[in-house]
């Protein structure tokens, strides 16, 4: 979709509204556009400044000499019109408005006029009332958010800007790695519709996540979504489910957060995962981004605690997945290795008074297992074993398989050196997590989607048909 790429990948930013002051949101943009070294022009605008942090300044878009792709509006409310139009005539392409003061007050009238004016010039909008965008793969950091995002293949559009910067630090902190975040607030004009059509061709895109309000116009919505899905995993976590959480949405950003019922069909049509907690969403997101698709095949619990077992199964079971007795050559291969008193049904119980290397070896051994299509690697620290050896051991075996050929997801339970461990393997791209329930349900999400994009598939094709 060429229209919606200078705004991925603009060759120039305007911010108009820069600041001489630090503290300002038009301050801030300007630093995280040098710090994130963007690799296109930065021109900042103020009529009252000749510099803002090294760079020249310009009175007004139309006074910059070079080309301008793209504009990040930073002025109070009642500037914005006439910004749009001198930026359009400037011929911008797509214009950034953090400015807030739009529909969420009331002001849809004053929103509606930058829109027109916008269209006037061929120009699209993202915003108003946003935090910015990231698009690492070109450096670009026009937020007043973080800036030092990692880079990597997860995709985040949010609805709600503070808490979407928010979740911009978590995924610093959780060491998830994107390639943009998207603030959509009033979509005045782009919206999740647009940016998952652009972003379901993106390489660099590998999942996407959306902390949702509501959809405007449903239809399309649908349509990008199911196509959408069809290429990669969509995640939602849809806020609003309540009558008291749809008034908070009317009040935050203007939009309608709609039926429960309705949005959950939609969901379950379009093949879209839908995550209760934005936890659950970012857990799903790290497995994603770091795993080869699931192909089939069962799935194999290797836990080292009965209770962590079962927990998990738990979980798979709630999100319709059960478990099935390991393939014959796995069970006859572990046998010798293991306690009589083991469990070689699934979960494998491979016991407490395994050693690291025992344990490492078992869940190898189901890894490397022909008929195993999945492994869920369940750990409960010891006195007998070093959760740290147990993350080294796992990392090493899965760099002389070549890195892994199927899903795997690892829960780390216990004190400081599991959480060490569980950081260790997610820095390796092995998706880790402190709780037995967090890595089933990232598991689930993995095996979950390749049968939900199988049924959008189906039910295309069906109506391709009729
Ligand atoms: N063109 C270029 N620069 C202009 C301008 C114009 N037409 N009009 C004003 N400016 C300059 C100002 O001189 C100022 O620069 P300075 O600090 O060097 O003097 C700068 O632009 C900012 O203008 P100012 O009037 O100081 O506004 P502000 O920084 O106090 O507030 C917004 C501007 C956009 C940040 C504010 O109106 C707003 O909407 N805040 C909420 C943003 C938000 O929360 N968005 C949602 C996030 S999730």
């Amino acid at each position: 979709m060429k229209e919606m790429e200078p705004l991925f990948k603009p060759r120039s930013v305007a911010v108009v509204g820069a600041s001489r002051h630090p503290g300002k949101i038009g301050y801030a943009v300007v630093k995280n556009l040098i710090a994130s070294k963007y690799e296109g022009k930065i021109y900042p605008v103020n009529p009252k400044a000749d510099e803002i942090l090294g760079l020249k300044a310009y009175p007004t878009v139309s006074s910059i000499p070079g080309e301008v792709d793209m504009v990040v509006v930073v002025v109070p409310a009642q500037f914005v019109p006439e910004v749009i139009e001198d930026a359009g005539k400037k011929g911008a392409k797509v214009a950034v408005i953090i400015t807030s003061g739009f529909k969420e007050i009331g002001r849809a009238d004053l929103e509606e006029e930058v829109v027109r004016r916008a269209r006037k010039y061929g120009m699209r909008v993202l915003g108003p009332n946003i935090f910015g965008i990231v698009y690492t793969p070109v450096k670009l950091n026009a937020t007043f958010g973080p800036s030092d995002v990692i880079e990597g293949s997860v995709g985040f559009i949010t609805q709600s800007g503070a808490l979407g910067i928010a979740l911009m630090g978590m995924t610093i902190v959780e060491k998830i790695g994107v390639s943009t975040i998207v603030s959509i607030g009033n979509k005045s004009d782009i919206d999740d519709a647009d940016l998952l059509n652009y972003l379901k061709d993106d390489e660099e895109t590998k999942v996407v996540l959306i902390y949702l309000e509501g959809v405007t116009d449903g239809k399309k919505f649908m349509e990008a979504a199911q196509n959408f899905t069809l290429r990669k995993p969509l995640i939602v976590i849809k806020a609003g489910k309540t009558a008291a959480g749809a008034k908070a949405v009317a009040s935050h950003t203007g939009s309608l957060a709609g039926n429960v019922a309705v949005y959950s069909t939609l969901f379950k049509e379009t093949g879209i995962l839908e995550a209760s907690t934005v936890e659950e969403a970012f857990d799903w997101a790290r497995a994603f981004s770091y795993l080869p698709q699931y192909e089939g095949g069962q799935l194999v619990i290797v836990t080292n605690g009965g209770g962590a077992g079962v927990l998990a199964t738990d979980v798979l079971a709630e999100n319709g997945i059960s478990l099935k007795t390991p393939p014959e050559p796995l069970v006859n291969e572990l046998r010798p290795k293991l306690p009589g008193f083991a469990s070689l049904k699934n979960p494998i119980d491979v016991t407490g008074m395994i050693s690291s290397e025992g344990y490492v070896e078992a869940v190898s051994a189901a890894l490397r297992s022909e008929g195993v299509g999945a492994v869920l690697a369940l750990y409960c620290e010891t006195a007998v074993t070093n959760p740290e050896d147990i993350a080294e051991g796992l990392i090493k075996e899965v760099n002389e398989m070549g890195g892994l050929k199927k899903p795997l997801t690892v829960a780390l339970i216990g004190g400081r050196k599991s959480y060490n461990a569980v950081e260790m393997l997610n820095n390796a791209r092995i998706p880790a997590y402190p709780m037995p329930e967090r890595a089933a349900s990232a598991m689930a999400a993995v095996i979950n989607y390749v049968e939900a994009r199988e049924r959008v598939r189906l039910r295309l094709q069906e109506l391709g048909n009729s």
